[in-house]
């Protein structure tokens, strides 16, 4: 290759670098979904009005383990933080390392985990960091173009791994999630936020005291 070719092809690299630097987490969130569209399924982070509306169903005072799936560069991880008890874990799970990679560089909190791996593998996950269930647990998947059987086996494994009184708490661009929620939870509470790009369904579904276990 002839230096000048080399330079044509440093060329748009260098753009998406400045691009990156100048928009921030936007940035790496963009960046990432250009890599996997897919399995990012979104090109803007959540909405503040989304995070509000979403966290503010939990029980904070009785959360010890919060759960998120699908994290991205952690739109909802410090709101989370800022809400939990000083002695409850936030652990979060994304299949992409460039998400998880810059999580742990810029999220420094000691009740803070970030695990590179599926959501499918929740209850191993929660297992390995010493808990036996999970509170809440938090979704940002976007279950619609996720491969055939993940998001089933997913909504079965979140079922499984929530306590009693907890939830699992969705949103979502499409209301295809509340079909893999309704197999499991019996009583689910929605929403649609129209501050958000695009507007996205909330959904909550609750694990009551007298569900299965
Ligand atoms: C729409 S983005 C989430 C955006 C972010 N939570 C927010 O509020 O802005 C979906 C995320 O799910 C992740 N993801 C996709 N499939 C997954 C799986 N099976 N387990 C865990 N994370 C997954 C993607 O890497 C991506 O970070």
């Amino acid at each position: 290759m002839t230096s000048s070719e080399l330079a044509r092809e440093a060329f748009p690299q260098k753009i998406k670098r400045k691009i990156k630097q100048t928009l921030g987490p936007w940035g790496v969130f963009f960046d990432g979904f250009l890599r996997n569209p897919v399995m990012v399924g979104s090109i803007v982070p959540s909405s503040r009005f989304t995070i509000n509306r979403m966290l503010s169903r939990v029980d904070w005072d009785n959360c010890k383990l919060f759960v998120e799936y699908g994290p991205g560069v952690g739109t909802f991880c410090r709101p989370v933080l800022d809400r939990m008890r000083r002695d409850a874990m936030l652990i979060v799970i994304d299949t992409n390392p460039r998400f998880i990679e810059y999580l742990r560089r810029t999220i420094t909190d000691s009740r803070f985990v970030a695990v590179n791996g599926s959501a499918a593998d929740v209850e191993e996950i929660v297992r390995a960091h010493g808990h036996e269930k999970a509170d809440y647990v938090l979704s940002g998947l976007p279950f619609s173009t996720l491969p055939d059987g993940v998001g089933p086996a997913i909504a079965a494994a979140t079922y499984r791994v929530i306590r009693k009184g907890g939830a699992f708490l969705v949103y979502q661009f499409t209301p295809r999630a509340r079909t893999f929620m309704a197999k499991h939870f019996k009583r689910i509470d929605n929403a649609i936020e129209p501050i958000n790009v695009p507007p996205c369904f909330l959904y909550w579904g609750w694990k009551d005291e007298d569900d299965a276990a």
